[in-house]
């Protein structure tokens, strides 16, 4: 790797690269842990959790698009105590940051589930606000502005000195409503995009492609909406971004940055190439280097507006 310092801050947790994987494409990481040692990234950002196990939405709930995919899952998870009890003694194994991603059905929900993982240890909380695929929570919290903020303040009084990330929805009029919303509320960072609502339709059978009939299009086709939202909320609140949608490449990841993220997440990418992660890695490093840079940080809000 180029001889360039890859580490950068997130709400005060180091990380040792800014690559890191997004939430619901990687599982607990025991599958890609066959492919390479999970310590060779920023941070693991674990499948979405809930209070209790969830088996999901009925398939099919994934469907590929032009430049990215549909999905559908509907938060399968089996529950915040298994993740305590099974999965994160698994990821502590490797030398990475751990960021549990929850989400619940009211605020009360999501207050149990910060004190539990608090109590776990994890090194980041990113509270999700943003599923479009289910009924209750999810995006009825990421699309009001007060709700928001009341998940937020929950989740700060019971995630102890564990540092609280919300994950924000694309599917709003003004994402830097939300944003300074979550900002006032007590959040120390922020995460976005999660994915944009979308539908397919069969044209033969006339139904569409996905059993709940919409889902969450992501992939390199959302790219340049992430971006635009990242640059948007970085002007807007003093908060530290992970950035994620669409990213496969270092030059992807350095948009990202360019635009005020200090992280990025690769996700979809993942499933095309359980690499990606470290070849985006690979490639940022490179990126910098060739354009003389000592730290990737320094790339974090470069961008220079016409
Ligand atoms: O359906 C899902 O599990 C997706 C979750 C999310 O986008 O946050």
């Amino acid at each position: 790797m180029p001889d360039v310092d890859m580490r950068v801050e997130l709400a005060g947790v180091t990380l040792k690269n800014p690559v890191c994987v997004a939430s619901g494409t990687f599982g607990f990481g025991r599958e890609y842990g066959a492919f390479y040692d999970l310590g060779e990234l920023g941070a693991i950002c674990a499948k979405g959790l809930t209070l209790h196990r969830r088996e999901g939405n009925p398939g099919p709930r994934i469907a590929e698009t032009p430049m990215g995919i549909l999905n559908s899952v509907g938060l399968q998870n089996p529950g915040v105590d298994a993740f305590v009890e099974t999965e994160l003694p698994f990821l502590r194994q490797y030398d990475v940051k751990v960021i549990a991603n929850i989400s619940g059905n009211t605020p009360e929900e999501y207050g149990i589930m910060c004190e539990k993982l608090a109590q776990a240890g994890v090194d980041l909380i990113e509270v999700n606000i943003s599923c479009p695929n289910v009924k209750a929570g999810g995006l009825a919290y990421g699309t009001r502005p007060e709700l928001a903020a009341e998940v937020t303040q929950v989740a700060k009084a019971h995630a102890g000195s564990v540092p609280v990330m919300v994950k924000l929805s694309p599917n709003v009029t003004d994402i830097t409503e939300i944003a300074r919303a979550v900002a006032g509320a007590g959040a120390d960072a922020l995460s976005l995009i999660n994915t944009l609502r979308g539908m397919r339709i069969d044209v033969n059978t006339r139904r569409p492609v996905l059993k709940m009939n919409t889902g969450g299009l992501s992939g390199p086709a959302v790219l340049p909406v992430a971006v635009r939202m990242v640059w948007e909320v970085a002007q807007a609140v003093d908060l530290p971004i992970l950035g994620m949608g669409g990213v496969s490449k270092g030059a992807d990841a350095a948009q990202m940055m360019l635009a005020g993220a200090s992280a990025v997440a690769v996700g979809t990418a993942l499933f095309a190439d359980p690499y990606a992660p470290i070849r985006v890695r690979d490639e940022l490093a490179a990126l910098a280097a060739g354009q003389g840079l000592e730290r990737a940080a320094e790339l974090i809000g470069g961008v220079k507006p016409w």
